[in-house]
């Protein structure tokens, strides 16, 4: 029997003004996205922002749906969309944020979201960088979906 440890590391920035320009860029179209959410039931709205490998950025916002589970998450509405416009390109980061009662906060991307995010990285091979807006302005960077999901679904089908 081994005992073994996993240890995430990650940073985080005390604002946005900390961040570099370009992930500050990406962090702040999330952040318009959010009031493109259609968010009647929940009234959270939730935007998020995919940079892919050329430079371009796709964003969305959740979608909700009278019949619930036919929603979907900001994150994943903007991921699908960046995959079925620019299907051979990379994503390399996401950034997602909250908002709720007049002001920014903090979301973080839900299990399936993950799963879906590490289905890039395997798909593109590369790592994802992932910018979560955390109440009170903070921001933090976990680089690489394997920390944010350890022991994922992996299978060759
Ligand atoms: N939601 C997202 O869009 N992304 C997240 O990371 C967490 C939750 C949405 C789903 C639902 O429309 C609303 O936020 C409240 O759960």
């Amino acid at each position: 029997m081994d005992e073994k440890e996993l240890v995430i590391n990650y940073v985080e920035y005390d604002s946005l003004d900390e961040m570099p320009a370009a992930e500050r860029e990406l962090m702040e179209r999330s952040m318009k996205a959010a009031a493109t959410a259609y968010a009647p039931y929940s009234r959270f709205h939730v935007g998020a922002a995919v940079l892919l490998a050329d430079g371009t950025v796709v964003t969305g916002s959740n979608q909700e749906n009278i019949a619930y589970p036919s929603g979907l998450c900001a994150e994943r509405v903007a991921l699908f969309s960046a995959s079925a416009q620019y299907p051979s390109l990379a994503v390399t980061a996401l950034a997602v944020v909250g908002y709720h009662d007049g002001q920014y906060c903090e979301a973080s991307p839900c299990g399936a979201c993950r799963q879906t995010m590490a289905e890039y990285e395997m798909r593109f091979g590369n790592s994802i960088s992932i910018f979560c807006y955390l109440n009170g302005g903070r921001i933090r960077k976990i680089s690489g979906v394997k920390s944010l999901i350890p022991f994922g679904f992996e299978a060759e089908l």
